[in-house]
C-alpha cells in the first residue's frame, strides 16, 4: 500500500530525533542558555539607555556631545575587552557555553563603535570634511579611533555562522585581527588622555587588554614549542 505520509511530515519526527541527539550530544546547549543569552542581550542596551534617560533628564553636562563621545568610546572599549576576555575564560572554567555569548558581544561592541562614530561625524562635525581632517591634525589618535574601526566592520559583516562556514580557516585567521583592534583601541584612548594628563583609565585598559592579549600569545608559544618538541620526538 502507498504511503499517505507527505515528505514534509516524514521529515519532523527526524529534525526533532536530530535536535534531541544535537541537545544530548551539548551541541545545542544546555536549557538556561537561550534566557542567559537574553539576558546578556538586554544588559547591553544599558549603555545607549542611559545615555537616552540623560539625555530626557538633562544630565548630559555642560557638553552633551563629548558627553556622548566619551561614554560611547569607553563602552566600545568595555565590550571589546569582554569579548576578548571570552576564550581565556572559557579555558580557564571548562565552560564551554562561553562561546556562545562571544559573537553578540563582538556586534556591541560594533555597534558602540559605530555610534561612536557617527556621534563625531555627524553631531559633533556636521559631515564637514575640511573640520575633521583640521581636527585630525590637531588630535592624530582620532586616526587611530578610525583605523580601529575600519577593521571592526570586516570582523561585523563576517560574524554569522554562514560566513564562518563559507570562509572556512580563512574565517579565523580573519578573526585575528581583533587582536590589532585591541592595541589600537588602547593608543586612540591612551594618546587622547595623554594630552590631558590623565592616565589612570588608559593605565587600567592598557594593562587589561595586556593580560587579555598576553595569554594568548602564551598559549600559542607553548603549542608551539610542543609541537616542535614532538617534532624532534619523532624523528
Ligand atoms: C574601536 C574603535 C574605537 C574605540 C575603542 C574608541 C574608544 C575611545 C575611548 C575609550 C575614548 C575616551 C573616552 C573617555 O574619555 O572616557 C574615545 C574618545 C574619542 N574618540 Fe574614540 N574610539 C574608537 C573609534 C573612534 C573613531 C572611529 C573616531 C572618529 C573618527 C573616534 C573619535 C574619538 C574622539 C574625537 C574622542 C574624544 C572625545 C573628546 O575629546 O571628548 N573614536 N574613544
Amino acid at each position: 500500500m502507498e504511503s499517505t505520509t507527505t515528505p514534509q511530515a516524514a521529515a519532523l519526527p527526524r529534525a526533532k530525533a536530530a535536535k534531541a541527539g544535537a541537545r544530548a550530544a551539548g551541541a545545542t546547549g544546555p536549557r538556561w542558555l537561550p534566557w542567559a543569552k537574553g539576558a546578556v542581550f538586554v544588559a547591553a542596551w544599558y549603555p545607549l539607555a542611559r545615555i537616552v534617560f540623560f539625555g530626557f533628564t538633562d544630565r548630559l553636562g555642560a557638553n552633551p556631545i563629548e558627553f556622548i563621545t566619551r561614554s560611547t568610546g569607553l563602552w566600545t572599549l568595555v565590550f571589546l575587552c569582554i569579548t576578548l576576555a571570552v576564550t581565556p575564560l572559557r579555558r580557564l572554567t571548562g565552560w564551554n557555553a562561553l562561546i556562545r555569548f562571544r559573537r553578540m558581544l563582538g556586534l556591541y561592541a560594533f555597534f558602540y563603535a559605530a555610534l561612536h562614530f557617527t556621534t563625531y561625524i555627524w553631531f559633533d562635525k556636521w559631515f564637514d570634511v575640511a573640520a575633521m581632517l583640521k581636527d585630525v591634525g590637531k588630535r592624530p589618535f582620532i586616526t587611530v579611533g578610525f583605523a580601529a574601526f575600519v577593521l571592526l566592520i570586516p570582523l561585523a559583516v563576517t560574524s554569522t555562522r554562514a560566513m564562518a562556514r563559507r570562509l572556512g580557516r580563512r574565517w579565523q585567521t580573519l578573526h585575528r585581527v581583533v587582536y590589532a583592534i585591541g592595541v589600537l583601541a588602547i593608543l586612540h584612548f591612551w594618546w587622547m588622555k595623554a594630552g590631558k594628563h590623565d592616565l589612570a583609565l588608559p593605565k587600567l585598559y592598557g594593562a587589561i587588554m595586556l593580560v587579555l592579549l598576553g595569554w594568548r600569545l602564551g598559549v600559542w608559544l607553548l603549542a608551539r614549542w610542543r609541537a616542535a618538541r614532538a617534532g624532534a620526538r619523532a624523528v
